[in-house]
């Protein structure tokens, strides 16, 4: 390492501190400026911030846009998703391969490009969209992919590529309670601190507001038990650190309504933490943003910055002696499991997302083991509205079991992708009738974890008794093959899986593999009964959500199409995974023997 790059280096560190919790955030800058982590800087961050060597390099192992091999100097990853296959990007990576004149998963000779896949960007209503050096480019065709090779060719620098490129829409089609208009920064928490700690809580309560990640928990539970403890601890104890963190890290293929909020009504989110910052008596909070959402942080600095320029973070909040609260941003590095609460709070600590035992949960034991919590960027940018416009408010939309409405990121075979905001109880026929889909065959609800439902389930509900979801709702006409679909996102279950636990690691592998063969025309009857044993095993045994539903895209096209499965087989009732007589070949061009013994024949 040259004397110049060591102080590049150091001066990382310094600017983040030389403590354990950032050690994500300084690989991340060391990524970006060096294009690797190399054995020497991983030497360097483990001295400065006394954690072990192998803490370091397994913390660059687990996040895949940490790299030990440089990149090229223009990294572009194309976004694996099922939404972007619909849009072309098969054909467009091998064109864009072409163009660029490198291979899928290597760095161009000349260090000038490195290409490789992703997994879902969050741009599945503007796509096919790829990353290049974090930074999301839309609306991929030849065109610009020529004019992309032309600029990297050229070695333009980024700052210097038109921004055109880089443009994200909003596309939001319907809005409702949380998209119409914007609240005043500070009017929600100012009602805190007006009608008092007790009538706040009740509000919240009062709306019946559920978390808007996916898992539908209470939201004033949560925030009350942060506050109070467990049993027998003094509530809002003054002794005790507390925590806000706003997950958006948003990974779910076919989500993007969390990108939308951030950059629409970013201050309602903080609104939203700030208001449960003085309800649950926390100092500190954390925005979790996705790596994939880069082009979001500037902007989202900007907003923190105003906001403690205006009073409405830092010290005294709004004039209210003791009440100090600040917010950070901690950038993912393209891992989905980080999504999950515990293994995001691990991530925040700096450490590789594994999802930790539950319980205790991180509303007890969080960050740094404080109580914590952990909330989607629309449950707080609910509960702003809610604090500013009460509970009923709120409850006099949707169902008695999920009150107000569900923010949804639409896209795959409609008109009109996008946002739309519904109140809970909309059928899935009207969302369909307004998003312009035609000759619709299925539609994958709460994104690949979620469900498939066919047409004969239309009339089902968007709620939490009925569908639930996160935010993913994604459009299937009849030209879809849905076995490619089960198919992709099985694969994309097997990337992301953690490794912590074997039942996921192994058993996420084995069922892309066997799907793999069923889908290429080998399956038989035999892999079939494997399959569906297997997908059990992995969903009764795993660790985490994410194991657990991990095989639901199987389980739920074997049920409703077991026909187009039982289509797909042979005719013999076994072939092998394996392919010896394949497997052979090489020693049979050694050996120049190519005759009938010489080959070995399935029996069956
Ligand atoms: C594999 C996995 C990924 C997840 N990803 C997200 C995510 O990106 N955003 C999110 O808010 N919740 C996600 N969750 C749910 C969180 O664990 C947690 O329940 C949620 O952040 C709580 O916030 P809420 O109560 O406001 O929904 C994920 C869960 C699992 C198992
Ligand atoms: S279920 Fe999968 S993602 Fe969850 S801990 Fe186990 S290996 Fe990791």
């Amino acid at each position: 390492m040259t004397p110049t790059d060591l102080a590049s280096l150091e001066a990382i560190i310094q600017r983040h501190g030389p403590q354990a919790t950032e050690l994500l955030q300084i690989l991340r800058q060391i990524q970006a400026r060096f294009r690797c982590i190399s054995r020497d800087a991983m030497r360097v961050v483990a001295d400065a911030l006394a954690v072990p060597l192998t803490q370091v390099q397994s913390v660059t192992e687990f996040y895949t846009f940490l790299t030990t091999e440089p990149a090229g100097q223009f990294d572009i990853r194309l976004s694996d998703s099922i939404t972007d296959h619909m849009l072309g990007s098969r054909e467009l990576a091998g064109y864009f391969c072409q163009r660029l004149a490198v291979r899928p998963g290597q760095t161009r000779a000349d260090g000038a490009v490195s290409f490789s896949f992703t997994s879902c960007t969050g741009m599945c209503d503007q796509g096919p969209a790829a990353l290049v050096n974090g930074l999301a480019l839309t609306r991929l065709d030849r065109g610009r992919i020529d004019q992309i090779a032309t600029l990297i060719d050229a070695g333009t620098p980024l700052e210097r590529w038109p921004v055109d490129l880089f443009q994200v829409d909003d596309n939001i089609h319907r809005s409702s309670l949380l998209l119409d208009g914007h609240i005043k920064p500070g009017s929600a928490i100012q009602r805190v601190f007006q009608q008092g700690r007790e009538a706040l809580f009740d509000a919240i309560d009062q709306s019946g507001l559920r978390g808007r990640g996916g898992a539908g928990f209470k939201t004033a539970a949560k925030w009350r038990y942060c506050y109070e403890g467990q049993e027998g601890a003094i509530p809002g104890d003054p002794a005790v650190k507390r925590f806000v963190v706003c997950n958006a890290d948003e990974g779910e293929p076919g989500t993007f309504k969390d990108r939308v909020l951030l950059h629409r009504q970013a201050n309602e989110v903080f609104e939203g933490m700030t208001v449960c910052a003085a309800l649950v008596g926390a100092q500190q909070g954390f925005l979790y943003l996705r790596g994939e959402y880069l082009h979001l942080h500037e902007p989202l600095q900007r907003v923190l910055e105003e906001r403690r320029q205006r009073g409405l973070l830092g010290r005294n909040i709004l004039g209210h002696q003791g009440f100090d609260f600040d917010i950070r941003i901690h950038l993912g590095a393209g891992a989905y499991i980080c999504g999950e609460e515990s293994a995001l709070i691990e991530s925040l600590e700096g450490k590789r997302g594994n999802p930790r035992n539950r319980p205790p949960y991180p509303v007890t034991h969080g960050y740094l083991g404080q109580p914590t919590v952990v909330n989607n960027v629309e449950t707080f940018a609910a509960a702003a509205r809610i604090a500013l416009h009460g509970g009923a408010w709120f409850a006099a939309e949707g169902t008695g079991k999920s009150t107000g409405t569900k923010i949804l990121s639409l896209s795959g075979d409609c008109a009109r992708p996008g946002i739309y905001e519904y109140p809970f109880g909309t059928a899935i026929t009207r969302i369909l009738e307004d998003c312009g889909a035609k000759d619709v065959f299925g539609v994958q609800i709460g994104g690949p974890s979620g469900t498939f439902i066919s047409t004969n389930e239309f009339d089902r509900k968007l709620a939490f008794e009925d569908l639930a979801t996160g935010g993913s709702f994604i459009v299937f006409n009849h030209t879809r093959d849905v076995l490619e679909i089960a198919r992709n996102f099985t694969h994309f279950f097997a990337h992301e899986s953690c490794g912590f636990c074997t039942p996921c690691r192994v058993g996420t592998a084995l069922l892309r593999n066997m799907l793999d063969k069923i889908c290429q025309g080998h399956g038989t009857p035999h892999d079939l009964v494997e399959l569906t044993h297997m997908a059990r095993l992995v969903k009764t045994t795993s660790h985490c959500g994410l194991g657990q539903t991990a095989a639901n895209p199987i389980l739920g096209t074997l049920e409703r199409y077991p026909d187009l499965y039982q289509e797909r087989l042979k005719a013999i009732s076994f072939e092998p995974g394996f392919d010896l007589d394949g497997a052979l070949e090489i020693s049979r061009r050694l050996t120049g023997r190519d005759d009938a013994h010489a080959h070995l024949e399935q029996a069956g």
